[in-house]
C-alpha cells in the first residue's frame, strides 16, 4: 500500500503527456500467486516535444522482471525503475519505438481490490481510476487512448473462461493443460477502461439486434448455480440498449457485450469497454432473495454502466478533474431511463431524497467540493455524491433551461463533435451553447462553486391591484477554501395555484426572466411583480426540484396543506407534506429536549390517513408521502447542536400520533393490499408492497404488538415483505422473543447466501439505541462476516456509521471509538473502502458539544496513526480541518 506523501494534484497544472501510446499488446500468464504480464507498447513522442524528454511511466507497487526497447534488452543506463515509477531516460532518436515491459504480480495477495486480484477464485481487474498502474507501467491517465489487443493464458480446467475488452478473435489449447484466448478492442480507450476476467463461471446468454440491424451477443457471467438470478439483469440490459437508441440515438458498437458479477468489489460496478464488471449485489435477484429496492437498483446500475459506453467510453475525460463529465451525465441518463421505465414522480422523489441525504451533508460539511473539483490528494475520494448526484442535477438544469429539444440537439452535437476524444466540462457546456445560442457562462458556476445555494422567498398578494409581489434572494454559504461566492443562475419551475388546484394565468411579469413556467434567478435579489392575477394564488415553487437548493418560503400552514392536497405538480405535493412533517419534528424535538412532551397539530396527524386512502394516487406515491423524514433528515434541517436521542423520540412520537389517528384506515388498507397471484417486480406491484409495508410500521406502532409483523414475516412470499417485517421487529421490538425468533429463522434460511445475510447484518446494525455498538461488535464475529469483503463490511459497519444516528452518535463516544478502530483495521488492506467509511464523521461539527468532542477525539486519534493510506489520511485531515 502506498502511504501518504501529502502531494496535491491541481487542475491548473494539467498539461498533455510528452508521449502517446497508440497501441498496446498485453499478454497475461495467469496464476494466483505468480502472474506474469508482458506489455508491449507502441510509444510515440508527441510533435514538438524535445528529443531529450524522458518517458515517465506510472507504476504502483510493481515488480519489474524484464524491459526491452525495440526488441532488445534495455541497457541499464537507459532507464530507472522503482515500484512506483519507470523512467526511460534514453529514448530512441526517432521518438517512435516499442517498449516491452514484463512485470510479476501476486493477484491472490491483492486485498485492495484494485488492479488484478482474485475474488472467490475468479481473476478480475479494477483499473479506474489508477489501478492499471498496479498491473504494468503505463501513462495511466485518461487522455492517453490506445487500441488494445489482449492475450490471456491460464490453466484450462480451473480457469475455463478468459475474457477481456472488445471482440474475441482467437482461442485455443496449449500443452500442459493450459489454454489461451485473444481479444481485440478496436476503439481507442484510456487504461482505466481495461479489464480482464478469468475463472470458472456460469452464464446466461441472449441476442440484441441494434437499430441498424447488427446482432450483438450478450452474456452475463455469475457463479455456477446462480444463473437463474441473472435474468432480471439481462432484461434490464436489453431495455437499456433499446432506450439509449430511442432517447439518445446511441447504438452499441461491438459484436459482444459481457457482464461479470464478482463478490468482492469496492463499488457498485464498472463500465470497462464491452466487459462491465459488477458487484454481484447489483446483478443477482429473484423474489426470494431480493427486495424491490434491489430490483430497482439493478435496473439503474445495469443501465448506468451500459450508458457509459457513449458517455465515458466513446467520449472520455481529459483528466480526473472532469470526472463529472462522465458520471454526472451518466447518472442523469440512468435517472431518465428509470423515470421512463417506472413512475416519473416517484422516481424524482426518490432522487431528491438521496440527494438531500447524501449530497447535501457533503456540500454543507468539511468535505464540500465543486462538481468539478480543482484539486485532490486522492482521486478515489472524489467518487462522491457531489460528482455523481449533483453532477446529474446540473445536467438536468441544462435541460430545464434549454427545453427538451435544444437539450437533445446539444447532446447530438456532443457525440458528433467529441466522439473518440478525451474532453472537459468546458467542451460539454459549449455544445449546449452552440446548439441553442444561449449563454451558459453564469450557469457554469454550478460546476465550479461548491455549496448548496439557498433561496429565500416571500409572497404578498394585492387584491385591489390584482398583483402578486414575490421577493427572492439567493445566497451561497461559504465552503472550505471558498469564502466568497459568486451569484448563481438558478432555474425555479413554478406555478400560481388557484382555489380549484389549477394553475392560474397571469399577465406581465416584471423583475425576473420567466420562460415556460421557469423563473431564472440570476441576481442576488429579484423583486418580482406578476400583473393581472385575478385571485389570491398559492405559490408552488421549485417544482419537480428544478434546482438543487435549500428553500425558505414563508407560507401559512393552511396553504401548505392546500398544496399537499391540490398542487398539480405531484413532486411539490409530496414536498409540501414533507416540509410540514419536518417543521413539526423540529418543534417536537426542541420540546423534548426542554423536558416537555411532543405535540403535533391534529391536521398533520390526520392527513396521512386521508392520503393513504386517496385512490387517485399511485401506491408508490402514497408510500413515499407517508414515510416521515428520517432522523438524519431532521438533524440536517436543525443544523447545529444536534441531540440524536431527542430526534429519535420526536420521530417515534409523530409516527405513533399518525398511527393512532389513522388506525382504522391503515388496518383496512393493509388487509386489502396483500400480494395476490404470482410475484412481479414491476413498479406497480412494488408500489403496492411499499405502501403496505409503511402501513405495517404504523399499525405496529399503534398496537404495540409484534404479532402483525411476525405474521407477515412468516406469510411473506417475497424478500420485500419478509425484510420489511423483520425490520419492524428488529427496530420497534428489539430484544423481544418475537424478534429473536424471526432473526434466527432468517439467519437459518439464508445461511448460505451472503447477499441476503447482508440484509440481516444491515437491519441489525440500524437498531436504534446505545446498545447497538455491542451488537455490531458481536456480529463481526459471525462466521459469515469478513473484513475482506466490502459488501459485508458496508452492510454491518458502514450501515452502523451512516444509518444509525443514535448508535453511532452514542453519548459516551463509544460508537465513534469502535468505528474509528474498525476503519483503521480495514485501512491496512483496503484503503478505498476504509476512506469511504470514514466519511461517516463528516457532520461531526453539527453535534451537541459532548458528542462533538468525542467525535473530534476519534478523528484526531486516526490522524495520529503513522502509515495511514493516502485515501484515509485525506478524508480524516479534511474532516478535521
Ligand atoms: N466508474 C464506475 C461507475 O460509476 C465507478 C468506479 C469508479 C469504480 N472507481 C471504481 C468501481 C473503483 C469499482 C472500483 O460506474
Ligand atoms: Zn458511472
Amino acid at each position: 500500500m502506498r502511504s501518504d506523501t501529502g502531494q496535491v494534484v491541481r487542475l491548473e497544472d494539467y498539461r498533455p503527456s510528452d508521449y502517446l501510446i497508440p497501441e498496446v499488446r498485453l499478454a497475461f500468464r495467469l496464476d494466483p500467486d505468480e502472474t506474469y504480464v508482458t506489455a508491449n507498447l507502441t510509444v510515440e513522442r508527441r510533435k514538438g516535444v524535445s528529443k531529450n524528454a524522458p518517458l515517465v511511466l506510472d507504476g504502483d507497487g510493481l515488480d519489474l522482471v524484464t524491459l526491452h526497447i525495440d526488441g532488445k534488452p534495455a541497457a541499464s543506463d537507459a532507464f530507472e525503475a522503482g515500484p512506483d515509477l519507470l523512467t526511460v531516460t534514453k529514448v530512441p532518436e526517432t521518438g517512435r519505438f516499442e517498449l516491452t515491459i514484463e512485470t510479476r504480480l501476486a493477484p491472490s495477495r491483492n486485498k485492495a481490490l484494485m488492479g488484478l486480484y482474485v475474488s472467490n477464485g475468479v481473476f478480475c481487474t479494477q483499473c479506474e481510476a489508477e489501478g492499471f498502474r498496479r498491473i504494468t507501467y503505463f501513462l495511466d491517465r485518461p487522455d492517453v487512448l490506445a487500441v488494445y489487443t489482449v492475450r490471456i493464458e491460464a490453466d484450462r480446467k480451473s480457469v475455463p473462461l478468459l475474457l477481456s475488452n472488445g471482440n474475441p478473435v482467437e482461442s485455443g489449447e496449449l500443452g500442459d493443460d493450459r489454454h489461451y484466448a485473444v481479444w481485440h478492442d478496436p476503439f481507442p480507450k484510456p487504461s482505466y477502461l481495461f479489464a480482464l476476467v478469468a475463472g470458472d463461471l456460469g452464464s446466461i446468454e441472449d441476442d440484441f439486434i441494434t437499430a441498424s440491424g447488427r446482432k450483438v451477443r450478450l452474456a452475463i457471467y455469475v457463479e455456477h448455480s446462480k444463473e437463474g438470478r441473472a435474468a432480471y439483469a439481462m432484461d434490464a440490459l436489453k431495455r437499456s440498449m433499446r432506450w439509449d437508441e430511442e432517447r439518445f440515438g446511441r447504438e452499441y458498437d461491438l459484436d459482444v457485450f459481457n457482464i461479470v458479477a464478482v463478490s468482492d468489489f469496492n463499488m457498485g460496478a464498472m463500465e470497462n469497454k464491452g466487459l462491465n464488471v459488477f458487484n454481484d449485489k447489483y446483478v443477482l435477484a429473484d423474489e426470494d432473495t431480493a427486495t424491490d429496492a434491489d430490483f430497482a437498483n439493478i435496473e439503474a446500475i445495469i443501465a448506468h454502466e451500459y450508458f457509459h459506453n457513449w458517455t465515458g467510453n466513446r467520449i472520455t475525460c481529459r483528466d480526473w478533474f472532469q470526472l463529472c463529465l462522465k458520471e454526472g451525465l451518466t447518472v442523469f441518463r440512468d435517472h431518465e431511463f428509470s423515470a421512463d421505465q417506472r413512475s416519473r414522480t416517484v422516481k424524482r422523489i426518490a432522487e431528491v431524497r438521496t440527494l438531500r441525504s447524501h449530497q447535501f451533508p457533503e456540500d454543507q460539511g468539511p468535505l464540500a467540493h465543486p462538481v468539478r473539483p480543482g484539486r485532490y490528494r486522492e482521486i478515489n475520494n472524489f467518487y462522491t455524491a457531489t460528482v455523481y448526484e449533483k453532477g446529474s442535477e446540473v445536467v438536468r438544469m441544462i435541460r430545464t433551461i434549454l427545453g427538451e429539444e435544444k437539450f437533445r440537439a446539444g447532446m447530438d452535437l456532443y457525440f458528433e463533435r467529441h466522439d473518440g476524444q478525451a474532453v472537459t466540462i468546458e467542451d460539454f457546456v459549449k455544445v449546449f451553447e452552440d446548439a441553442s445560442g444561449s449563454d451558459l457562462s453564469q450557469f457554469a458556476l454550478w460546476y465550479h462553486q461548491a455549496g448548496t445555494p439557498h433561496v429565500a422567498a416571500t409572497v404578498r398578494y394585492d387584491a385591489a391591484a390584482k398583483e402578486l409581489q414575490l421577493d427572492i434572494e439567493q445566497s451561497v454559504p461559504p465552503t472550505p477554501g471558498e469564502s466568497r461566492k459568486k451569484l448563481m443562475h438558478i432555474p425555479l419551475a413554478f406555478g400560481l395555484v388557484g382555489p380549484d388546484g389549477e394553475d392560474i394565468a397571469y399577465g406581465e411579469v416584471e423583475g425576473v426572466e420567466v420562460e415556460n413556467s421557469v423563473l431564472h434567478v440570476r441576481k442576488r435579489k429579484h423583486s418580482v411583480r406578476f400583473r393581472g392575477v385575478p385571485q389570491r394564488p398559492v405559490l408552488s415553487i421549485n417544482r419537480g426540484f428544478s434546482a438543487p437548493v435549500t428553500l425558505s418560503l414563508e407560507v401559512r400552514p393552511e396553504d401548505r396543506f392546500f398544496l399537499a392536497r391540490h398542487d398539480s405538480d405531484l413532486f411539490n405535493r409530496w414536498q409540501s407534506l414533507n416540509t410540514l412533517f419536518t417543521g413539526a419534528l423540529i418543534d417536537a424535538s426542541r420540546r423534548l429536549r426542554g423536558g416537555k412532551t411532543a405535540e403535533f397539530p391534529s391536521e398533520l396527524l390526520a392527513h396521512p390517513a386521508e392520503l393513504a386512502d386517496d385512490e387517485t394516487l399511485e401506491h408508490a406515491f402514497r408510500a413515499q408521502a407517508l414515510a416521515v423524514p428520517t432522523e438524519a433528515d431532521i438533524a440536517r434541517e436543525i443544523g447545529s447542536n444536534i441531540d440524536p436521542d431527542a430526534i429519535l423520540s420526536a420521530r417515534l412520537a409523530l409516527q405513533e400520533g399518525i398511527a393512532a389517528s389513522g388506525r382504522e384506515v391503515f388496518e383496512r388498507l393493509y388487509a386489502s393490499l396483500e400480494d395476490k397471484g404470482p410475484f412481479s417486480p414491476d413498479a406497480a406491484s412494488a408500489g403496492r408492497r411499499a405502501l403496505r409495508n409503511v402501513l405495517l410500521e404504523y399499525i405496529s406502532a399503534v398496537t404495540g404488538d409484534p404479532q402483525i409483523a411476525v405474521r407477515q414475516f412468516h406469510a411473506a412470499t417475497n424478500m420485500t415483505d419478509r425484510a420489511a417485517a423483520l425490520m419492524v421487529l428488529a427496530h420497534r421490538f428489539a430484544g423481544t422473543d418475537a424478534t429473536g425468533e424471526a432473526l434466527a429463522a432468517f439467519e437459518k434460511r439464508y445461511r448460505d447466501n451472503p447477499l441476503v445475510l447482508d440484509k440481516w447484518f444491515q437491519i441489525q446494525a440500524m437498531t436504534p439505541g446505545a446498545e447497538t455498538v455491542d451488537l455490531v461488535r458481536s456480529l463481526m464475529e459471525h462466521p459469515a462476516f469478513s473484513m475482506a469483503n466490502p459488501n459485508r463490511v458496508r452492510s454491518l459497519v458502514g450501515t452502523f456509521g451512516s444509518a444509525n444516528q443514535t448508535g453511532f452518535n452514542r453519548a459516551d463516544g463509544e460508537g465513534y471509538r469502535f468505528y474509528a478502530r474498525t476503519v483503521l483495521e480495514l485501512d491496512k488492506d483496503n484503503p478505498q473502502v476504509a476512506a469511504r467509511l470514514a466519511t461517516a464523521f463528516r457532520s461531526w461539527r453539527s453535534l451537541e458539544p459532548g458528542r462533538r468532542e468525542h467525535a473530534r477525539k476519534a478523528l484526531a486519534e486516526m490522524a495520529a496513526v503513522k502509515g495511514l493510506s493516502r485515501d484515509l489520511r485525506d478524508i480524516v485531515e479534511r474532516t478535521l480541518a
